[in-house]
Formats: structure tokens, sequence, C-alpha cells
């Protein structure tokens, strides 16, 4: 079977960085229980930008670091579940700012924080399709979180951030992919009502969501070692959706993994849900740590709840 190969990434945050502290102003808390619940010290949150402004700027420093050109892009997801408008989709508004082709499908997954691998899949499938006329996908994770967050709800409001990031992919025999989703329809867990419902901003039931979190982690590890036969110990990276350290080190010691290969930078941006997995993997290639030959296991989980696992080789 085919598989794909990101060959170039770029990310986005807001200019405006939030410490924690800044949080103990609004609601009753402190610097010291959100770095010690969650390990997060500070997020970004959009001030005058929009988060189409972020997916662009994103896209445009992928594609310069794939050399590629918009000419060349033949598909346009964004993972999102805070589009600036319902429609047209943010892929839409991103086609319209890089002036991509205009017979390419362009269009926005909702699947919370499990909407990159969610994207991977669906643009590991679109790019073996005949309909596609030009070589190459943009896959972007964005979220202007801030926007749908209720700053009086100490429970949620020191938890997410706003930030993007985007891959340019294209098919390739020479690089692996695997991936299996899921979901379970359930809105008491976590749900963000539509705009026009009373209080249309996250709720969610942590303690829930951690638990779900973590066997979907756990189980998606294995099923991936299992259907791939790829052994753990040859997994050089587990690039896992950065919403708490303790989720992320709950898993690795339980499966009794280095924790190195567990890549964190969620103390720098908090949850940024669908950009969170592309950010990460963003570092690890400005950091080199995705070579050619590298084997990295995808975990997203979130909002649906949904969780996805994918296998990807560099
Ligand atoms: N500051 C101080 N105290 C707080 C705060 C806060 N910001 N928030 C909650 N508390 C209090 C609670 O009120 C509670 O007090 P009580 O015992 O008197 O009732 C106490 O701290 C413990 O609350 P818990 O909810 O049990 O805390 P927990 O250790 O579970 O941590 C957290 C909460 C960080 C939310 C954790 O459950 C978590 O990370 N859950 C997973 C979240 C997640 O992964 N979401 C991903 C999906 S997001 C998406 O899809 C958009």
């Amino acid at each position: 079977m085919q598989g794909i190969q990101i060959i170039g990434m770029g990310k986005a945050l807001p200019a405006r960085r939030v410490e924690n502290e800044a949080f103990t102003q609004m609601v009753e808390t402190s610097d010291e229980w959100i770095k010690s619940r969650t390990g997060i010290q500070s997020r970004y949150f959009c001030k005058e930008e929009r988060q189409m402004d972020l997916c662009a700027e994103a896209a445009r420093k992928a594609l310069a670091n794939a050399g590629v050109c918009p000419e060349e892009i033949g598909l346009c997801v964004v993972a999102t579940i805070t589009p600036d408008y319902h429609t047209p989709s943010s892929a839409c508004m991103v086609q319209k700012l890089l002036g991509l082709p205009e017979d390419i499908p362009a269009f926005d997954i909702n699947a919370a924080c499990s909407g990159f691998v969610y994207g991977l899949e669906v643009v590991s499938c679109m790019l073996g399709s005949d309909a596609l006329k030009r070589p190459y996908a943009l896959l972007i994770g964005a979220e202007k979180l801030s926007r749908i967050m209720n700053f009086q709800d100490r429970s949620t409001c020191v938890l997410f951030g706003d930030g993007a990031a985007a891959a340019v992919i294209r098919p390739s025999d020479a690089h692996r992919f695997f991936c299996r989703l899921g979901s379970q329809g359930n809105a008491e867990a976590l749900n963000a009502p539509g705009a026009g419902y009373p209080e249309p901003y996250i709720h969610m039931d942590g303690r829930k969501v951690f638990q779900f979190a973590v066997h979907a982690m756990e189980n998606g590890i294995r099923l991936l070692a299992k259907e791939t036969g790829v052994s753990l110990d040859e997994v050089d990276q587990f690039i896992c959706h950065q919403a708490n350290e303790r989720i992320i080190r709950h898993v690795q010691k339980k499966l009794k993994l280095p924790a190195e290969r567990f890549f964190m930078n969620l103390d720098q941006y908090g949850n940024t849900s669908g950009a969170s997995i592309p950010i990460a993997m963003a570092e690890l290639m400005e950091k080199g740590q995705l070579k050619p030959g590298t084997k990295a296991f995808c975990l997203g989980f979130g909002g649906g709840l949904t969780w996805g696992a994918a296998y990807l080789e560099f």
C-alpha cells in the first residue's frame, strides 16, 4: 500500500504570551496548581490575529520548508474546532490567502484534539486518488481556543492555548503509513456549544477526559505496534497530543518506555487541541529529531470523544 511522506512543516503562534500568573487575576488559582496538575507554564492567545492568519502563516512556512509552491498543492485540509467562520471553512480561507489553485478540494475536519491524526488518514487516502491533479497536500492543525474559553471557569481556562502548524505531504512508496481512528459520541465529558447557544464555551469533565485519554493512548500504542509489526523499542518518537504532562507520563511509565522518546512542549503552549500534534512535530523537525528513517507513533485524543493513532516514517 502506498504511504505518505511529510516533506516540510511550519508553525505559527500569536504574538501575545500569557504566563500562569495572569490567571490569578481572573479566577481562584495559582501558578503552582497549574504547573503541578498539568505541566503548563505559559500559552499564547490571539489578540488581533484570526485563526485563518495562523493557518496561513504556518502554511507559508511549511511550503517554504518543503520547497513547494502554492500552485503545486492538490488538496488543502484544516483540522480545527475554532474556525473563524462556520462557512467558508478555514481551508477555503487558506486557499484564498495563499492563492492555492481553485480546482482542488479544500475542507475542514472537526475531530478536536485528534483532528490532525484524522487529517493524516484523510490526506493519505485522497493522495492515492486519481481525482487529485497535483502532487502535494497541505494539512494544517489550527486553533483559536481563546475565542471559546470561559475566563471565569478555572477548571478549563488555564488549560488551553492558540496556535497552528502545517505539513506539506506527498505520496511515497518508501514511507509506510498506518492509521486507526475511533470515536464515541459523548457530549457529557467535553463539549463546546455553537454560537447562539447560551454559554458557547468549552465545558469539560477533566477527570472523565483524563481516564479516556490514558486508555486511548495506551490502546493506540499497543494497536499500532501489533498492526505495523514495529516494536515499541523501534519507535524513535511518540508524538502525543499535548494536554497534560501527567497523561503522557502515565502512559510512558505504564508501557515502561524511556521518557526522552515522549516529546513534550505543553509547558510553553498549553493544550492547543488540533494544533498540538503538528506543533510538536514541527518543533521536532526544527530540532533535527525527525531525520530520514525516524519512526514515529502519533497519538491524539479529545472532544467527540475521538481518538487517533498513526504510524509515520520520516
Ligand atoms: N486552580 C485551582 N484549583 C482548581 C483549578 C484551578 N485552575 N481547576 C480545578 N481546580 C480544583 C477543582 O475544583 C477540584 O477541587 P475540589 O477537590 O475541591 O472539588 C480540584 O482542583 C481537583 O480537580 P480535578 O478535576 O480532580 O483535578 P485533576 O487532577 O483531574 O486535574 C485536569 C484537572 C488538569 C483538567 C485533568 O483532569 C486533565 O488534564 N484532564 C484531561 C483534559 C484533556 O486532556 N483534555 C483534552 C481534550 S481538550 C479538547 O478536545 C478541546
